[in-house]
């Protein structure tokens, strides 16, 4: 058998906290990583630490400012593979680029596959990442990519509640076999809504399919980020006769003040997990962990154990 190869994991300049609790989790020191931003606006990053023939983790996710942190990453990847690493992996708890998906409109960039070439190209060996907007993204890697989700963490948390008159709800039909999973994890009903999206600010949902009417709602979807879904669901579900609706997703990005706006309309809780590093707090949102997952996906990855096997 092949000697396991030492761990080194870096972490990038997004989301410290996560790092931070990774390594906990892994029992591994995280290792200094020094940026320097030139006068012309060019970064230059330096691994602080040996990584030849190690098996290295970079963890950053894509956050604002998105450009700069992916920029980051693709440096580190550079500086990684340049210094001999066995292997580099890229963490990346929040992929942003996944909603460039497809070609919706004409000549129309699809930046989902243009970003996982570049970091292939950057010298990114594997992937693991939560949640992609959409499953055909995982196929826009050509390297090893592994896609968990956090439907464990959020039943979890809503396993502690009544559910004894609860249903889920997706906002769209694309996110409804996610929401499915999730039900079942809960035992409890899926409805979806018919969601067309207008613009990055608008959408509509034409009608729900499912029954809400006097329902503890549980509306699933994998980001917030406008909160433009939420709000449009909640008049169509207040229009249905919905009792209370709490608010679930993996990626809580909470853009253009969304919490505060969601905190104040009639919903009940907001949770997310901290793929995206929080800005704001409020009494009604809760934030689950996802480092316990990822340390432990890291783990299998690097002694090279199944992941599919633990997040099925
Ligand atoms: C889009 O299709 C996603 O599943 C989310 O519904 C969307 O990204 C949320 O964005 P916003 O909160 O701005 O509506």
């Amino acid at each position: 058998m092949p000697p396991v190869r030492e761990i080194a994991v870096f972490g990038g300049s997004s989301h410290p906290e996560l790092t931070a609790e990774i390594c906990a989790h892994l029992r591994v020191p995280q290792r200094p990583v020094l940026l320097k931003r030139f006068a012309n606006d060019c970064l230059e990053v330096q691994l602080q630490s040996n990584c030849r023939e190690r098996d290295v983790f970079i963890i950053q996710s894509l956050v604002r400012p998105v450009q700069e942190h992916l920029v980051e990453l693709l440096l580190m990847a550079d500086a990684a593979r340049g210094a001999s690493a066995a292997r580099v992996n890229a963490v990346i708890p929040h992929y942003a680029y996944a909603r460039s998906d497809k070609k919706d409109a004409t000549r129309i960039s699809i930046g989902g596959r243009l970003v996982a070439d570049l970091l292939v190209t950057a010298g990114v060996g594997r992937v693991l990442t939560l949640n992609l907007h959409s499953p055909q993204v995982h196929g826009f890697f050509s390297v090893p990519v592994d896609h968990l989700h956090a439907l464990r963490e959020l039943a979890g948390h809503f396993r502690q509640r009544d559910l004894s008159n609860a249903v889920v709800v997706s906002p769209d039909l694309g996110y409804a076999k996610s929401a499915a999973a999730f039900a079942r994890r809960l035992g409890l009903p899926v409805a979806a809504g018919a969601k067309e999206r207008i613009s990055d600010s608008e959408v509509r949902i034409a009608a729900i399919i499912g029954d809400v009417g006097g329902r503890d709602v549980i509306i699933l979807d994998d980001e917030i980020s406008r909160g433009t879904t939420v709000f449009e669901l909640l008049d169509r579900l207040r229009e249905q006769g919905a009792r209370s609706v709490a608010v679930a997703c993996t990626h809580g990005l909470f853009a253009d003040n969304a919490l505060d706006k969601l905190a104040a309309a009639d919903v009940t809780e907001i949770v997310c997990t901290n793929t995206a590093p929080l800005e704001a707090e409020h009494p009604k949102l809760t934030v689950l962990s996802v480092a316990p997952a990822l340390a432990e996906a890291i783990s299998r990855i690097h002694i090279g154990e199944s992941v599919s096997a633990l997040f099925d």
